[in-house]
């Protein structure tokens, strides 16, 4: 090979490590969760599944009507970007370069490694075999939050979809524990994010 080729393949410091349409997506995906989650939590208080409610404090909305209407036009944005990246990611070839295979003795080892502080983010564009599995863990929890969330919105027009998650209050649980997979994924997501700013670098920026 070249010095030329090699120059090509070779990682250099200036390369792209997330594609503009990556980074567009996703930061458009973080608002709008933002706001479906915030709204969520303001109508789930109107009939709580659990006992327990969400503080006013951080529900969006105000009360029901208010969450309902935030809940639906954030739905759109959700939605319509989601399947931007899920159709790029499939045609692009992403999700089969960077989020497969995952292999179950990888995760264990790479669990092992975090957990004694030495997994390292040398090579921000490879995945190490943790992210793989949260990052696709959590595209399938999407796409069960969106399966569910028509399942109640249109019971009767749907009603094949919501059968099929069990019926109307199974699906309203579904719904509740995607949002819950999600939010968990969150909480570990963002603190990762802060950990390793270079990560948070390269998806504002690309590099
Ligand atoms: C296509 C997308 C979505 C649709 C059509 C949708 C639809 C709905 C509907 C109709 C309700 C009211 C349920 C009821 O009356 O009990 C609801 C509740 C809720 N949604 Fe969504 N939703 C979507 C996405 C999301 C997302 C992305 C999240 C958060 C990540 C979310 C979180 C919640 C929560 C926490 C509730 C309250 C749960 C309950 O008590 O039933 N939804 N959603
Ligand atoms: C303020 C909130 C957020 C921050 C600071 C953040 C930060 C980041 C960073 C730094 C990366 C690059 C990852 C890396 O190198 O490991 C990333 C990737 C990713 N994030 Fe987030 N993120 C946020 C919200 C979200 C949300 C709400 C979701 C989905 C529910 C999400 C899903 C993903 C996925 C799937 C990837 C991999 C994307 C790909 O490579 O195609 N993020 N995020």
């Amino acid at each position: 090979m070249t010095a030329e080729a090699t120059a090509t393949v070779a990682p250099s410091p200036g390369r792209t490590i997330h594609p503009a349409w990556v980074r567009i997506t996703h930061w458009v995906n973080a608002a709008a969760i933002v706001v479906m989650i915030g709204s969520g939590w303001e109508i789930y208080n109107a009939s709580p599944l659990f006992p327990f409610s969400f503080s006013r404090t951080i529900t969006i909305g105000g009360w029901l009507a208010g969450a309902l209407l935030w809940h639906f036009a954030a739905m759109w944005l959700f939605v319509v970007n989601g399947l931007v990246y899920v159709v790029l990611g499939l045609s692009t070839g992403r999700f089969r370069r960077q989020l497969l295979p995952i292999r179950p003795g990888e995760v264990v080892a790479d669990v092992r490694a975090a957990l004694t502080g030495q997994l390292t983010h040398d090579d921000l564009a490879v995945y190490n075999a943790v992210q793989k599995l949260l990052y696709l863990g959590v595209i399938v929890a999407g796409v069960v939050i969106v399966l569910s969330g028509l399942a109640i919105w249109k019971p009767v027009q749907l009603q094949e979809l919501t059968a099929a998650l069990g019926g109307y209050d199974w699906a309203r649980y579904v719904h509740f524990f995607a949002m819950a997979t999600i939010v968990g994924f969150l909480l570990i997501h963002v603190v990762m994010a802060f950990v390793v700013p270079k990560s948070l670098r390269a998806m504002i920026i690309g590099r």
